[in-house]
């Protein structure tokens, strides 16, 4: 992790700032987001495509990460955005980004979610399924309005990623099958008003960390545009979508360079304009989650429990999946080492953040960082066990901001209301 180090007396330090003193002055458990990690793999990500003289536009997927502040930060890096829900696509306008670099995902868009990208007059919505593109296609009529459109392909290729995250396979609930593709195609573009049919796009999974996949699934894309353009039809635009994964462990996760040299290679003389929708690689090794140890339970093994639970961060309980944890103190001997699980405090097994993990000694009270927590982290937190939403903090160089502040039980309960028709004690 190029952006963190120990720093004597300052502990664990984030791009620059000490992790114990947010953990200190905000509270525990807190989200740390670091702009200036954000902005330099924003610029990485695009330098790769520049490299390859790839006309390629950045979609920054906002299920990843949806904080304004984020996607104000990408957006002044040249970045559209990724949607896949009326909110997040006002969200993404209220950041700053203009309506054109706007893509709309999703398998289940609303007639209400529909009217709103057409009014809104955004880049292009992608089409999961035949009965989407008529409804589509009547409410823009209806709305004297012409939404721009590339279909969804389910190419059924295996991303060979956990299975819960996985997209492109023909069970899977995403996109138009790719062999029905070039009848509907057609049948768009020659007879459907309302729709402007601009391309193909495809998305075939999240945490992919090897690179046969991207490229049969470009390859596919490729040899479909081919088959509509000799069928005399445009395709003008091709929605690459995300997936590229990080080494959360001791992955071999490919660089962007990777992305872009096979995209080069699979789409890069169809003269057509590009689009990615990269989340996770740029925001998780942005954010961390600090954690205080609340106890350390010796029993059949050592727990160290700490007060940031699976509400916070529930991507190990719900993919098994592995986030590096470190001490946010320098630990005085670095060779020193316990084997724990590391739990948090809700009431369910699953929340487990670490098993049988080799760690400096802990203690009650020491201050932990869960790290890779920037993206699939604070936009997948829930209030279970009444537990309110943690603070978020913004640390850009040597400023740094809470950018949302932490959740009063107060305002949790303020949602509620007994109704008063109930009997009460
Ligand atoms: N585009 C589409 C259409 C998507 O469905 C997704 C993610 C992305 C782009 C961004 O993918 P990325 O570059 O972040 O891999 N909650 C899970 C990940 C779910 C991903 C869903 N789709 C996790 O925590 O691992």
């Amino acid at each position: 992790h190029s952006n963190l180090s120990y720093e004597g007396s300052k502990g664990l330090v984030m791009d620059g700032t000490s992790l114990t003193d947010i953990a200190k002055q905000h509270g525990t458990p807190s989200w740390v987001i670091s702009a200036e990690t954000l902005r330099r793999r924003a610029l990485a990500l695009q330098d790769a495509f520049k490299t390859q003289n790839l006309p390629v536009h950045c979609h920054f997927a906002v299920k990843a990460q949806d904080h304004q502040a984020c996607l104000a930060v990408l957006a002044h890096c040249g970045f559209g955005a990724d949607v896949v829900s009326g909110g997040e696509l006002q969200r993404a306008l209220a950041a700053g980004m203009k309506a054109r670099d706007i893509v709309f995902s999703g398998i289940g868009k609303t007639d209400e979610e529909l009217e709103l990208a057409i009014s809104q007059q955004i880049g292009q919505i992608n089409v999961e399924s035949v009965e989407e593109l008529h409804r589509l296609d009547a409410i823009a009529r209806k709305m004297q309005r012409r939404a721009r459109i590339a279909f969804r392909v389910n190419p059924d290729i295996d991303a060979q990623t956990h299975s819960k995250i996985t997209t492109g396979r023909a069970e899977d609930k995403f996109g138009i099958a790719h062999d029905a593709i070039p009848a509907l195609y057609r049948k768009t573009q020659t007879e459907m008003t309302g729709v402007e049919l601009v391309g193909l796009a495809v998305h075939l999974g999240s945490q992919m960390v090897t690179e046969a996949p991207f490229r049969k699934g470009y390859e596919r894309i490729a040899s479909l545009v081919r088959t509509l353009r000799a069928d005399g039809l445009h395709v003008s635009d091709i929605d690459c979508g995300g997936g590229l994964g990080i080494a959360y462990r001791n992955e071999q996760a490919p660089p962007p360079t990777m992305l872009a040299s096979v995209i080069a290679e699979t789409l890069g003389d169809l003269d057509v304009r590009l689009h990615v929708e990269p989340g996770r690689w740029l925001a998780a090794p942005a954010g961390v989650l600090l954690a205080r140890v609340i106890d350390v339970k010796d029993a059949a093994r050592r727990f160290v429990i700490i007060d940031a639970g699976m509400n916070e961060l529930v991507r190990p309980a719900m993919y098994d999946s592995w986030h590096g944890i470190l001490p946010l103190h320098t630990p005085e001997d670095l060779t020193a080492e316990e084997v724990v699980d590391v739990v948090g405090p809700i009431c369910e097994s699953s929340d487990i953040f670490a098993r049988q993990r080799h760690l400096p000694p802990l203690k009650k009270g020491d201050m932990v960082a869960l790290l890779d927590a920037g993206a699939y982290g604070t936009v997948m937190s829930s209030t279970y066990n009444s537990r309110p939403l943690a603070a978020q903090i913004m640390i850009d160089g040597d400023q740094q901001a809470v950018i949302r502040k932490r959740q009063t039980l107060d305002e949790l309960l303020a949602q509620e209301a007994v109704p008063d028709w109930l009997p009460r004690t």
